[in-house]
């Protein structure tokens, strides 16, 4: 299977070579579906990706052609498979405590005062904003769980989210196997997790219930509405916008302001940048770390 050539202009030539017809025009309904639904802005160079990663949906469903696909997601009925392109579209790839300078900086810096606050009864809320299958919100947990091991009896909690409702329910189920709890440092791992049930295949691990407390996880697009109420003292938005559009990325930036309590902590991904008039809102406090400046909500 290959690309062929950059420089098509017809929207009926061949992109990629393969059992199914698709066409630089399916390329384009699908890439507009997902820069729409999600902000993510598919790169032509990304078609053969594309065309493997739906090849799968088509021959599941018996359809014959991109064409005939296309024409199922954009209409009413298609409405759950567009969900399932979206899930097939995106990229999931996370683990634990995954770029662990922030881990460093959420435990030596942001938390002590606010588990401090969280012992005279205050609330503390931790937002990880596109948690994939978990790994990411439990390492903050871990984190919390690593100063205050009581945590659960308190008014500390972290709000997990991804539009993929596959990775919301991973995350939820809280199992993980072997190789995945590796970054895991050993006491944290006998504390915190417990064996499940030996299958066949790798050893299973589950999150202890006082883990799993710390943790409400919820479908919520980036780009749609953020129904929350309140505010968090850190947001991890990390690994994600590096999929969108700069205005779209800058949009995302700003939004988190006002989400953000005075002083509170942004943590974003080792290869984004916060750009344009959103830096302005934000100060550096180390490797991808930022905090609100004060007056800095739009
Ligand atoms: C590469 S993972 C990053 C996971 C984790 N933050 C990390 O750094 O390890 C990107 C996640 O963003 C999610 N995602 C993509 N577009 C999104 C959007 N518009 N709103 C919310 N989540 C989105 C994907 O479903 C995926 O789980």
């Amino acid at each position: 299977m290959s690309v062929n050539r950059p420089g098509a202009h017809s929207n009926d030539e061949r992109l990629v070579d393969g059992e199914f017809l698709f066409t630089l025009g399916d390329f384009r309904t699908i890439a507009a579906m997902l820069h729409g639904d999600a902000g993510i802005a598919l790169l032509e160079s990304k078609a053969t990706l594309v065309y493997s990663r739906l090849a799968k949906r088509l021959r599941i469903l018996g359809i014959e052609s991109f064409r005939d696909y296309c024409a199922l997601v954009v209409s009413a009925e298609g409405a759950d498979e567009r969900v399932r392109m979206l899930a097939a579209l995106t990229t999931n790839v996370t683990r634990f405590f995954r770029e662990p300078h922030h881990f460093e900086h959420l435990k030596t810096k942001v938390l002590p005062p606010l588990l401090d606050a969280a012992r005279r009864g205050e609330r503390v809320r931790l937002w990880s904003a596109a948690c994939s299958s978990g790994q990411e919100p439990y390492s903050m947990a871990l984190t919390i769980l690593s100063l205050m091991p009581d945590a659960a009896n308190y008014d500390v909690k972290i709000l997990a989210s991804d539009i993929d409702p596959n990775m919301v329910a991973s995350g939820a189920a809280g199992v993980y196997g072997a190789a995945a709890l590796e970054p895991v440092p050993q006491s944290l791992r006998d504390r915190w997790f417990a064996a499940a049930p030996q299958g066949r295949g790798e050893a299973q691990w589950c999150v202890r219930p006082e883990l799993k407390a710390l943790v409400s996880f919820r479908e919520l697009n980036l780009i749609g509405d953020w129904p929350m109420k309140g505010t968090f003292q850190a947001i991890f938005c990390r690994n994600v916008v590096i999929y969108f559009d700069d205005e779209t990325q800058a949009r995302v930036w700003s939004r988190f302001a006002p989400k953000l309590c005075a002083g509170g902590s942004l943590f974003i991904g080792h290869s984004e940048r916060i750009a344009g008039p959103a830096a302005t809102l934000f100060q550096p406090t180390g490797i991808t770390s930022y905090s609100l400046r004060s007056g800095g909500v739009r």
